[in-house]
């Protein structure tokens, strides 16, 4: 698929960030999405689950950037091309820092790694700073000029998630699949698919629909996103925590407006067992 390059403007991010007295720069809003807003550290669903589900015949997915942990987990379960999509370029660059250092270090070395990039800024990390001639180039600049914000620290920290951190063994698995960046769509929800070429087996919208209030946007997503499936094709929303468990109505509402080509419903992590983890899901059927 066609690679979508954007260099970040390094003035508009700064303008996200304030300086603290200490030197260190946090993001303005700590409770919104933006250009810049700070990335999930660690996926808070559970994405080793959701890959999973449809691990025979996902080889073609787009999903969220987020973490960068769908992409990887995809991946892991066989995907042979993942494009992601964002609206930070935080997402994507926390994404290609993974890809990078997976290549890099050893499972040891790269779990304290990532709650470095929580606890600490860019310029506080040496190892980082000695990985940056091997990324992307925007990511790189980016990174380099960004050296003393916190923006891979959104939300709580990665202990409250480390379940979805990759096992041992997952992690010699992802290293044999994964030895390049994925794509990165930097564009709202709203505006990806006319940023698409291709038709895909899956595409992922996890934890994104839950931040858009009207009903109307996530019918108009899932109508002009569905086009971008192939027929039998799955898309997918999971929940995070806290997730679209307050957004399901809009899903089952949708299912009169896509009959004539999906159907849609929900698969629980757990029958019978409430609360726990759910994806909703919409497959393409004609
Ligand atoms: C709640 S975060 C969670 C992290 C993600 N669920 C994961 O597992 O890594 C949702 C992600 O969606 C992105 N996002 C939120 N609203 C968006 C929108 N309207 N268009 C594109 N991306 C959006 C955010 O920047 C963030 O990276």
């Amino acid at each position: 698929m066609k690679q979508n390059i954007h260099t970040p403007n390094i003035k508009d991010a700064r303008a996200e960030f304030m300086t603290l007295r200490n030197g260190v720069a946090v993001h303005k809003q700590t409770d919104m999405f933006s250009p810049y807003s700070p990335a999930w550290l660690i996926t808070n669903e559970d994405i080793r689950w959701v890959s999973g589900t449809t691990s025979d015949e996902a080889k073609r997915v787009l999903t969220v950037c987020g973490s960068g942990d769908h992409p990887i987990f995809y991946a892991m379960n066989g995907a042979q091309n993942v494009d992601t999509f964002d609206l930070s370029f935080c997402a994507k660059a926390l994404m290609d820092i993974k890809t990078t250092a997976i290549q890099k270090m050893s499972y040891e070395e790269y779990v304290p790694f990532l709650y470095d990039l929580y606890y600490k800024t860019p310029d506080e990390l040496p190892t980082l700073q000695r990985m940056l001639g091997d990324m992307p180039r925007d990511t790189a600049y980016f990174i380099k000029n960004m050296g003393n914000c916190m923006m891979f620290s959104h939300a709580c920290n990665p202990d409250s998630y480390k379940e979805h951190l990759p096992t041992a063994r997952e992690y010699a698995q992802i290293q044999r699949k994964i030895h390049k960046p994925f794509n990165f769509i930097w564009s709202d929800l709203c505006q990806v698919n006319t940023k698409l070429t291709g038709e895909y087996d899956v595409i992922n919208l996890s934890n994104i629909l839950d931040y858009i209030q009207k009903p109307e946007t996530v019918h108009n997503i899932l109508e002009t996103m569905g086009k971008r499936l192939r027929p039998g094709g799955w898309m997918i929303a999971q929940n995070g925590y806290f997730g679209i468990s307050k957004h399901h109505n809009t899903y089952y509402t949708a299912s009169k407006k896509f009959e004539s080509w999906a159907r849609i419903g929900t698969l629980p992590k757990e029958k019978n067992k409430a609360n726990t983890e759910l994806i909703a899901v919409l497959q393409r059927v004609r």
